[in-house]
């Protein structure tokens, strides 16, 4: 069975790289000094450095392609009363947060942020969603959401629906969806004769 990083190679390297110490841990905390700052540790793994970094009350997060190397860093951040905020991602698909906004829901500050990639070949737009709670500058809780959004040409999305059997196509702009200033389209169709034919 191939594997990347799997169960066996995990417990390996757990073994003898559980967390990081001495000289090699001061050389990464050393552009850590300041309070106000948040650190992304891409290819986090078992947490090594990222568990070390929390137990100094460090803001940080990580992310794998691992399972296994993300399961053992949750794992190990909870036996020292920590949780880690580590997630499944590829490097290469990885591009900065931006921050949408932030609103004050119930008595908590919600934080939003996005990524987003296109894919061409796939006319997909792949977005991340981060909805964090974030108390006098503290990471309370992270939550991420998958949105992927596959775009469609209108004669593209036209003819899908012909090929689907339905008739009587209209096209609808909706303006101020959602709001002032946005504005989205809506396809008027139908699968049985209209009333007036
Ligand atoms: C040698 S470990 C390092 C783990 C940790 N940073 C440390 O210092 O112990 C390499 C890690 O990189 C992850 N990795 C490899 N390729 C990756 C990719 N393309 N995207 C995200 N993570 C990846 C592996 O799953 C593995 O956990």
């Amino acid at each position: 069975m191939i594997s990347y990083y799997g169960e066996l190679c995990t417990k390996m390297y757990e073994s003898d790289k559980s967390l990081a110490d001495g000289k090699e841990l001061d050389f990464y905390l050393s552009f850590a000094d300041r309070k106000d700052i948040s650190v992304l540790e891409p290819m986090c793994g078992n947490g090594r450095m990222l568990i070390p970094f929390m137990q100094r009350d460090i803001q940080i997060e990580g992310f794998d392609i691992s399972e296994d190397m993300l399961k053992v860093c949750i794992e190990k951040g909870n036996i020292n009363k920590l949780e880690p905020k580590v997630y499944y991602q590829k490097i290469e698909e990885s591009s900065d947060w931006i921050q949408l906004e932030k609103r004050y829901i119930n008595n908590e500050w919600i934080v939003i942020s996005k990524k987003a990639q296109y894919h061409k070949e796939q006319s997909t737009l792949f977005t991340k969603l981060k909805y964090q709670v974030v108390t006098e500058d503290k990471i309370e809780k992270t939550e991420i959401m998958d949105f992927p959004l596959r775009l469609y040409d209108v004669k593209e999305f036209e003819n899908i629906l012909k090929t689907n059997g339905f008739r009587h196509i209209q096209l609808h702009e909706v303006k101020d969806g959602y709001g002032e200033g946005n504005h989205f389209h809506v396809f008027e169709c139908s699968l049985t004769e209209l009333n007036n034919e």
